[in-house]
């Protein structure tokens, strides 16, 4: 018996309708010709996931500059149910994490989840993301209307770009930890 193979494929003009056609039937939310138009422009940003040759689910991401940084956003990442469990995910968040590390370039990885997509949570956290902020309404035709933002970071806070942590610096991140539990200390009051 042969083995499964999982692949991972370019978008192009040729195959977007497979592209579109998945993203129609894994998601709740659908996307519009720009954003078919642009996915065609993002080269290893976008992929098609093949399991046996078969098209059995996508990635599409875009780079985000606002901010003052430079993020990479997961648009979709997704996979036909029948085809779920079997390392297809996997495949395309690694393929994502190899490419912002190859780069060397990019803050962090982000995505929107609705909150209660407690199998996608679940599947980011193996990869070390974490839930960094919850947006309320951010979803407009669907319920739950609200999203978590889900972020790898990739780069370590360093506190004014000082490495090494002196014994001056580290004493007084001591007082600001002393500090910041009063503070907490004082917020529950007025709570
Ligand atoms: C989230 C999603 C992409 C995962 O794809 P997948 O191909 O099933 O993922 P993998 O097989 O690579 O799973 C890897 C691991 O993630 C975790 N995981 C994946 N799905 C999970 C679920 N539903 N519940 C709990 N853990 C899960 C497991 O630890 C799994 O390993 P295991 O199967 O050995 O236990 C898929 O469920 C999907 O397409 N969901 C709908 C679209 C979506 O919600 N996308 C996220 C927003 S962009």
């Amino acid at each position: 018996m042969t083995r499964s193979r999982i692949e991972l494929g370019d978008v192009t003009p040729h195959n977007i309708k497979q592209l579109k056609k998945l993203n129609t039937v894994v998601f709740p939310v659908s996307y519009n010709e720009k954003f078919y138009k642009d996915v065609l422009e993002v080269g290893e940003l976008a992929k098609l996931a093949y399991y046996n040759d078969i098209v059995v689910g996508a990635v599409c991401c875009r780079v985000d500059t606002s901010e003052n940084s430079r993020r990479l956003y997961i648009m979709t990442l997704g996979c036909l149910s029948p085809y779920r469990r079997l390392g297809v995910g996997s495949t395309m968040v690694e393929h994502v994490l190899n490419h912002v590390r190859k780069d060397g370039h990019y803050d962090n990885v982000y995505l929107h989840v609705q909150v209660n997509n407690t199998g996608a949570i679940d599947f980011y956290k193996k990869f070390g993301f974490e839930i960094h902020e919850t947006k309320k309404h951010y979803y407009k035709r669907i319920e739950p209307a609200d999203a978590h933002v889900l972020q790898k970071n990739l780069r370590t806070a360093i506190p004014n770009g000082i490495a090494p942590c002196t014994q001056i610096e580290k004493s007084q991140n001591e007082k600001n930890h002393h500090d910041s539990k009063h503070n907490d200390k004082h917020n529950d009051k007025r709570a």
